[in-house]
């Protein structure tokens, strides 16, 4: 229809294209709220976990576990180091993003944000800590228990900003992501003695599982129902452990991978039955397992020339104090590198991953 046209007609037909424009705006108005609607089913990313999902909690507790240093963070946002373990982006930025709430998840720890900045998003994660408290323990990070606890204060805060009926629809309609456990086998069973004396492979992940599922009961008890509970990678392909398989021509480990899948099979498991359990629960396994493998075994599908070393410094064990401004030989274009640090990934291969949780197994909060 020429609108044009019709506007320079009788002042009846003004009306009647006023009219005609008013159902057209109602109607887009309609389109729109039905997708704003849609984008608003999930208010907020609530999260817990490890370095895979800290945004910098880590720099405010006394810990060695940090990253608040250059080069981490050089192509964040202007190049701010923030205590991300990455040269830019995590993976639940990418996600939040995708779900249309912010560019990144502050850390609750962070004085400069705020319950007004929380309330869309927030993270309790803290690198190096692990579903058991002796993992957490070997560097003095804040423990799972520990993120509870924060979650528990985040939701009274919330409750005293937005009104005690509105904080509770926020709660139960957010996003509760769980990103750990990698610690507890890297950095606890294999590397100190105690747990490996104790248990067995098998029965140290049973233990893990338990604590999982606790964990996800007492989310569900503060009133969570949208919760997705994160796997493994495939660990033993992580730099530092394939620098440490000298007599395996430094590939993976295949034992840690193969506890990365068994693992992460109970944890499947341990989601299903859950699902039984809870009622109203929707329950979520996310698994980075297949995806990550992809990219590390066809790097240049996704467009990586490196797969096996790390872009900082010698890329071979470096990470945390180790990967600093002193250090040399750090590549000059991270997104040819799956790998930032010796144990943590790209900024580019956390959207991969993001993107591929976001269509694959996130749609049903979508
Ligand atoms: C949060 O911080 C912003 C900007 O720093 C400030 O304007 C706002 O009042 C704060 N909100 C609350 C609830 O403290
Ligand atoms: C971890 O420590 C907390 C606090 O001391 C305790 O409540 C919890 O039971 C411990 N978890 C396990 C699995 O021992
Ligand atoms: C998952 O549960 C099924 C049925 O209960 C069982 O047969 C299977 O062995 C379990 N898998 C793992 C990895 O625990």
């Amino acid at each position: 229809m020429d609108i044009r046209g019709l506007m320079r007609k009788t002042a009846c037909m003004h009306l009647h294209v006023h009219v005609h424009s008013m159902l057209v705006f109602v109607f887009w108005v309609f389109v729109l709220a039905n997708i704003g609607g849609t984008a608003a089913k999930v208010p907020a990313l609530i999260v817990f976990g490890d370095s895979s999902v800290d945004a910098g909690n880590n720099n405010y507790i006394p810990t060695i576990a940090r990253s608040n240093f250059v080069p981490y963070g050089r192509d964040f946002d202007g190049g701010k180091p923030t205590g991300r373990f990455s040269n830019g982006r995590i993976p639940t930025d990418f996600i939040a993003e995708a779900f249309g709430l912010k560019k990144f998840i502050p850390a609750y720890l962070d004085p400069k944000y705020n319950i007004s900045d929380f309330s869309t998003g927030v993270t309790f994660a803290s690198a190096a800590t692990g579903y058991d408290n002796e993992t957490s323990d070997v560097l003095s990070v804040i423990p799972l228990w520990k993120q509870l606890e924060y979650y528990n204060e985040y939701q009274n805060k919330l409750k005293a900003y937005a009104g005690e009926i509105k904080a509770k629809e926020i709660i139960s309609e957010s996003l509760h992501m769980m990103s750990l456990g990698t610690n507890d086998f890297l950095e606890n069973y294999y590397t100190i003695p105690g747990r490996s004396s104790r248990y067995t492979p098998g029965e140290y992940e049973n233990f893990l599982v338990g604590i999982a599922g606790n964990f996800i009961k007492q989310l569900y008890a503060l009133g969570a129902r949208k919760i997705s509970l994160g796997g493994l990678p495939p660990m033993g392909c992580l730099p530092l452990e394939r620098t440490t398989n000298v007599v395996g021509g430094n590939d993976c480990v295949p034992s840690y991978n193969r506890v990365a899948l068994e693992f992460n099979g109970k944890l499947k498991n341990l989601t299903l039955q859950l699902h039984q359990e809870l009622p109203g629960i929707k329950l979520v396994f996310s698994n980075p397992y297949y995806i990550l493998q992809q990219i590390i075994r066809k790097p240049s599908l996704y467009g990586f020339d490196v797969t096996s070393v790390a872009c900082c410094a010698t890329g071979m064990f470096e990470m945390g104090y180790a990967c600093n401004r002193g250090v040399m030989f750090s590549c000059s274009d991270a997104n040819k590198y799956v790998f930032w640090d010796s144990f943590h990934p790209t900024e580019k291969t956390n959207q991969i991953i993001a993107n591929y949780v976001v269509k694959r197994v996130l749609t049903p909060f979508l």
